[in-house]
């Protein structure tokens, strides 16, 4: 049932605000001040160091999640793609917590990981959608993402709620090594929960994303740029809109720009830069500054602070809202799927049932 919407996609893509919602709901303490994970065997001042991997958009809320663990929580993290790790199976040092993450929680590369770690590992845990999964079974401890079951083959409350749940993960490891004190994790948490109304804030701009998306939708090829928390949004604005629109996307770090791909910028080269006005922005800015000086049609998607020093020359402006600097790959994955979502529309191709896509990888 796609509750009165044309695919599965948009209706998952309506749902987060509320999903998000049900999952800060599950894990956060009456007060609202604490986070609190079931059972008692994962202790984040025996680990010192986390191992995330996964697949596809999983992969990237790992990425994403690498920025938060190491900069709340002062842990070290390496992230990995399933595939990759379980052939060339690295050494597991003592201390090493494995966390996987999956929707389906059936991912044979990730499962296959996961089974890898099983007598190396001092714990095994997983972010799933599905808890009676291979993956959820097979874990020391799964945290469930309750998104509610998805369709639409691209992941997008998968996506969001993966990241919720990994953010408090990450909050949850920072008051546990006395890195974010008390205040901190009140406050950031408080932001926490005023993220739902944000993302319905995001979801307004339909209209915006609609325009930008027929425009986008007249081109062969597309580059997203983006730098910390933004970098790993860019690599999912990416892979959704080659998934749905068939639009060839390549994804870099707004750094990496002149190491090689600034060779593909001409005026037919659109390219979308996420920038929130955060610490980085003015890096950004000027690389947005050399992709327009060689002709590039750059999308910026920013927030108002970001709007009003950066909207000169741009292709298309699309003004979010402001967040906390912590929240923003929430927000912007809003986007990043909206823009994805109306260009395969207008391109006309099949949403929710992408050629050559399966829903659940369960073989190689
Ligand atoms: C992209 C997408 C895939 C999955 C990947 C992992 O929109 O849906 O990249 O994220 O196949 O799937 P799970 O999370 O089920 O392990």
């Amino acid at each position: 049932d796609k509750a009165g919407h044309k695919h599965f996609m948009a209706k998952e893509v309506a749902e987060q605000p509320a999903v998000i919602g049900d999952a800060l709901g599950h894990y956060l303490s009456a007060d609202g001040r604490d986070v609190v994970l079931p059972g008692t065997t994962l202790d984040f001042n025996r680990i010192e160091r986390l191992t995330m991997v996964a697949c596809g958009t999983a992969y990237y809320a790992c990425l994403t999640a690498k920025y938060w663990f190491e900069q709340l929580a002062g842990l070290p993290v390496d992230v990995d793609i399933a595939s990759e790790f379980r052939y060339r199976e690295p050494p597991i040092t003592p201390g090493t917590a494995a966390l996987f993450v999956s929707q389906s929680g059936e991912t044979a590369d990730t499962l296959a990981a996961l089974r890898y770690c099983r007598d190396k590992a001092d714990t095994i845990l997983s972010v799933v959608n599905v808890d009676e999964s291979s993956i959820a079974r097979e874990s020391d401890l799964a945290l469930p993402i309750l998104a509610g079951p998805e369709i639409g083959v691209a992941s997008t409350k998968g996506f969001t709620c993966q990241l919720t749940v990994l953010l408090l993960l990450a909050i949850k490891a920072a008051q546990v090594r006395g890195t974010m004190d008390e205040e901190a994790v009140a406050d950031l948490l408080s932001h926490l929960r005023g993220l739902p109304a944000a993302i319905s804030q995001a979801l307004e701009m339909d209209e915006a994303l609609q325009q930008a998306a027929r425009h986008l939708s007249e081109h062969d090829h597309a580059l997203f740029l983006g730098r910390g928390l933004m970098f790993p949004m860019a690599l999912e604005g990416a892979l959704k809109l080659k998934e749905i629109s068939y639009i060839h996307a390549e994804a870099y770090a707004s750094g990496e720009l002149k190491h090689g791909p600034i060779a593909l910028i001409d005026k037919k080269m659109p390219v979308v830069i996420m920038a929130p006005r955060d610490a980085l922005f003015d890096k950004t800015v000027s690389n947005m500054q050399e992709v327009m000086a060689r002709g590039g049609k750059v999308m910026l998607i920013t927030d108002r602070a970001g709007a009003a020093v950066a909207d000169e020359g741009t292709w298309h402006l699309l003004v979010m809202p402001e967040v906390d600097p912590v929240l923003t790959p929430l927000l912007y994955a809003i986007p990043a799927q909206l823009l994805a979502y109306h260009t395969a529309v207008a391109k006309g191709t099949d949403v929710d049932q992408p050629r050559n896509l399966a829903k659940s990888v369960t073989v190689e």
